[in-house]
């Protein structure tokens, strides 16, 4: 079949690796796509968003599948956009309809949703500008921290920390009636601080059955030790050991299957991935908050470790019988290193030549913000490669990915060297 994959990042590099090894995958399109997803198909220029140029990729290229990296065109509903349309609706499209995708889009859905479906989380409350007075109230009675949260998208950056009261009152001021992340605070949820340590588990679902994948951790400060700003993710390591099999066996009973029953209890069609970012508190797992989409850098370590065919599994998706799939998953461990620019998270440098790439030995390198200038592969974006290397045990995977990444280089790149070592 012809599968077109939508996103430009280190994640669809790496479902572009995994889908091309498919042998049910005959041409593999990427839009937009970067440097490295050109090695396993063929690059289309567009944006995410443009629902009516994807339109036409998909009746130029016969595509028979459509797979959405990004939550950005689920959130605006790509997935209704193909049902509503005659020449679309027979195409599968393996993410969530934009209701589905309010899990990830709106904070106070998801809470709501959590609450009706009595999946363990932090206790919150969401306040708008009418109601901020009570939100006042509320910020006084939770404790220290407090979590605020945008309700919307906000690129990752709409959750706040607050140490004290009259931090979270500013700020809470800030986001609802001076629009500190325009739209998406017009809405703030206030939450609970849960203590403990952060994972990520991801589950695929046809909307009736569903497979838990890999479980993941993610490291999003730019610093070593986790200091510094916040990133789109520095690296990931995949499994995760203190999640064993107690732990997951929680995290599918609490927290899994009360989701995919929810969704079918509320008739919210379903068929894509779900992140679910939780908190080990004291062995119990937590709800963050979900994703409607894989986690970027996770799904890098993540696909590394899936060793059946993935299209088999996302026809299963498309077909509704998920459960006549079969999954297996590689007892190695999986580490990623996010190699970035100069400068990111901040202003950061671009347009600058990668070289050293052929010098990796045994890691994979999937592409994300990088670009063709004639032979010269160069650097486009903030994050621009990521090392995932596979491996037998933690260290040697941690100082093979590390090793690897040392081995590139461009003006200006920088990486965390101590990814996983909290984990050792
Ligand atoms: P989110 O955008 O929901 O992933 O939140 C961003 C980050 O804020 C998470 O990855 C956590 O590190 C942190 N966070 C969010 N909610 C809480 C919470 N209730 N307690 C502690 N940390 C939180
Ligand atoms: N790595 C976190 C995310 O993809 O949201």
């Amino acid at each position: 079949m012809n599968i077109l994959l939508l996103g430009s990042g280190g994640r669809e590099s790496a479902f572009a690796w995994k889908l091309s090894q498919s042998p049910k995958c005959e041409k593999l399109f990427i839009a937009p796509g970067n440097a490295g997803t050109g090695q396993y198909g063929t690059n289309i220029d567009t944006k995410v968003t443009d629902f009516e140029g994807i339109k036409q990729i998909v009746l130029n290229n016969n595509i028979d599948l459509v797979l959405v990296g990004p939550e950005e065109p689920l959130v605006k509903g790509i997935h209704d956009f193909f049902l509503a349309d005659e020449k679309l609706k027979s195409i599968p499209v393996i993410g969530p309809q934009r209701e589905g995708a309010q899990l990830e889009g709106s904070k106070d859905f998801s809470k709501q949703f959590m609450v009706r479906h009595n999946i363990p989380a932090a206790a919150s409350k969401t306040f708008t500008r009418e109601t901020m007075q009570e939100g006042f109230e509320y910020l006084a009675t939770i404790g220290l921290p407090i979590v605020l949260k945008a309700d919307g998208l906000a690129a990752g950056k709409g959750v706040l920390i607050c140490l004290t009261v009259v931090e979270a009152q500013q700020e809470l001021i800030e986001m609802l009636t001076e629009a500190k992340f325009g739209e998406a605070s017009s809405k703030v949820v206030v939450e609970q601080f849960l203590q403990g340590i952060e994972l990520s588990v991801f589950v695929l679902t046809d909307g009736n059955n569903y497979k838990m994948l890999p479980s993941a951790k993610d490291y999003k400060r730019i610093g070593e030790g986790d200091t510094g700003l916040n990133t789109g993710g520095m690296g990931s390591v995949s499994p995760v050991p203190f999640a064993d099999k107690e732990f997951l066996q929680k995290v599918e009973q609490r927290i899994v299957i009360p989701t995919i029953n929810g969704l079918k209890q509320e008739n919210i069609p379903y068929k894509g991935f779900i992140f679910i970012g939780l908190m080990n508190c004291g062995g119990d797992p937590y709800m963050i908050e979900y994703n409607c989409r894989m986690g970027d850098p996770e799904t890098e370590s993540v696909l590394m470790r899936i060793e059946s065919d993935l299209v088999d599994l996302l026809q299963g998706v498309a077909d509704g019988n998920l459960n006549e799939k079969e999954l297996v998953i590689s007892d190695k461990i999986a580490t990623t290193v996010v190699m970035v620019a100069g400068g990111y998270p901040g202003e950061y440098l671009k347009h600058k030549t990668i070289t050293g790439i052929e010098n990796v030995r045994d890691s994979q390198v999937f592409h994300a913000g990088t670009y063709l200038d004639g032979e010269n592969i160069k650097t486009s974006g903030g994050r621009v490669l990521a090392i995932t290397s596979l491996q037998n045990d933690l260290f040697t995977a941690l100082q093979q990915a590390t090793a690897d990444a040392s081995r590139i280089y461009y003006d200006g790149m920088y990486f965390r060297k101590d990814i996983g070592f909290d984990l050792l």
